[in-house]
């Protein structure tokens, strides 16, 4: 083990707040069944994207459905075909995205455990095959570009870079790559990648945790790790995993060398899902 490693290590222990194998545990048989990406398929998907799964008004809305006119539904205004997302609009990138992640976040949108002006209605108006379909869609498409990175303060990135590395002891939050992977790559299937995320819209979901916007995060993880965070902490991490990029690690890689990495101490939850 290098030093670099121990020093994670130890901070990770001293942390003592991982649910990483909880998480695990969670994303485990009872679930599968719920998401299970065998009865999802991505054609289907890609017309739940282009809006035909919306229902205009009329005795075709179904009840509990709000009605969705098919142009303000349709994924793709938003987040594009090749779901790249809008930087300036803050409209999140979900290009090869966790096929488990997408679909969770829209249940979580549909359910109100993660509230949104924009997303809320637009869930709600899909039922469970559908958001399937469009989640499979979106973790199929890997071929979007990235946008040019920003002007950064070199000091702020580097701030970042640290706690992204091996988080913060003083603040008990240890470092983001022990869940979302070396580059921020993310974890499959429950862990979603961080690295080209636009940096508005990483901040605002920290921020959203803070405010108690946004549940759904099992255990309560990101809401105990933004809680703990400065505003100014939550913008330095924010903005260094905007400017990176996943570069040779891919998920599969990454999932590897978690599975043969040794895990987090086991943390007591703090809260329930
Ligand atoms: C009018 C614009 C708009 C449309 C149309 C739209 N979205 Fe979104 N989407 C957003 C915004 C804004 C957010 C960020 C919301 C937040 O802060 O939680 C978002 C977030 C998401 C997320 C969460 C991403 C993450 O990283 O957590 C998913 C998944 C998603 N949208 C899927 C879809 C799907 C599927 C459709 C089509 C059925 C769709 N969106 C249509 C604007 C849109
Ligand atoms: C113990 C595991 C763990 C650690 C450590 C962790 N995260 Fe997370 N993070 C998660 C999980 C799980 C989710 C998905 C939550 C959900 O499904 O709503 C997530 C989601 C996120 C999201 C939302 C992404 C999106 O597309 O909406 C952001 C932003 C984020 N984490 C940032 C961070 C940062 C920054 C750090 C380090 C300071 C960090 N995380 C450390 C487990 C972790």
């Amino acid at each position: 083990m290098s030093a670099q490693n121990l020093l994670i290590a130890a901070l990770v222990f001293m942390a003592g707040a991982s649910a990483f194998s909880e998480l695990e545990a969670q994303s485990g048989m009872e679930e599968a069944a719920a998401y299970d990406i065998g009865r999802a398929d991505v054609e289907r998907g890609r017309a739940v994207v282009v809006g035909v799964y919306a229902v205009p008004p009329g005795p075709d809305a179904g009840p509990g459905s709000p009605a969705i006119s098919p142009q303000a539904g349709a994924c793709f205004q938003c987040h594009g075909m090749d779901g790249k997302g809008d930087k300036a609009a803050v409209f999140p990138r979900l290009t090869d995205q966790t096929y488990k992640y997408l679909f969770d976040s829209l249940q979580d949108y549909a359910s109100g455990v993660r509230q949104n002006a924009v997303m809320t209605p637009i869930a709600k108006a899909l039922n469970d095959q559908q958001m399937r379909d469009v989640s499979a869609y979106y973790a199929a498409q890997k071929a979007a570009d990235y946008p040019p990175v920003d002007r950064v303060d070199p000091q702020i990135l580097q701030h970042g870079a640290a706690l992204a590395a091996v988080g913060s002891a003083t603040r008990g939050v240890q470092g983001c790559i022990n869940c979302h992977g070396p580059d921020g790559v993310g974890l499959p299937p429950t862990y979603p990648y961080l690295a080209g995320q636009y940096a508005r819209y990483l901040e605002g979901q920290m921020q959203a945790w803070k405010t108690g916007q946004r549940k759904g995060d099992g255990f309560g993880v990101m809401e105990n790790i933004a809680k703990r965070l400065t505003d100014d902490e939550i913008h330095a991490v924010s903005q260094y995993y905007a400017a990176i990029r996943p570069r040779t690690v891919t998920p599969e890689k990454a999932e590897h060398q978690a599975s043969t990495a040794p895990l987090p101490p086991t943390p007591s939850p703090s809260s329930a899902r």
